[in-house]
């Protein structure tokens, strides 16, 4: 399913860019250009990138490792 139509961005192409390690929504539209464009796809966009994040064990694993090294 495309999450940014502008630029083709699929939801498949979000959950890949979490596996390779994108920290932030940030990070992630800079990486993809998610929301680039009209910004109409900026709330589904949010909403895949937590759901892939969530998705992803090793990433809630090395952002908790994270937080307690800056802790
Ligand atoms: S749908 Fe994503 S910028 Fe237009």
């Amino acid at each position: 399913m495309y999450i940014c139509i502008c630029n083709a961005i699929r939801e498949a192409d979000v959950h890949a860019a979490v596996a390779n390690d994108v920290r932030s929504f940030k990070e992630l539209k800079s990486q993809l250009g998610l929301c680039s464009d009209c910004g109409q796809c900026s709330r589904k966009a949010k909403a895949c990138f937590d759901a892939a994040k969530a998705s992803q064990p090793t990433y809630l694993f090395k952002e908790h490792l994270i937080q307690l090294a800056q802790a």
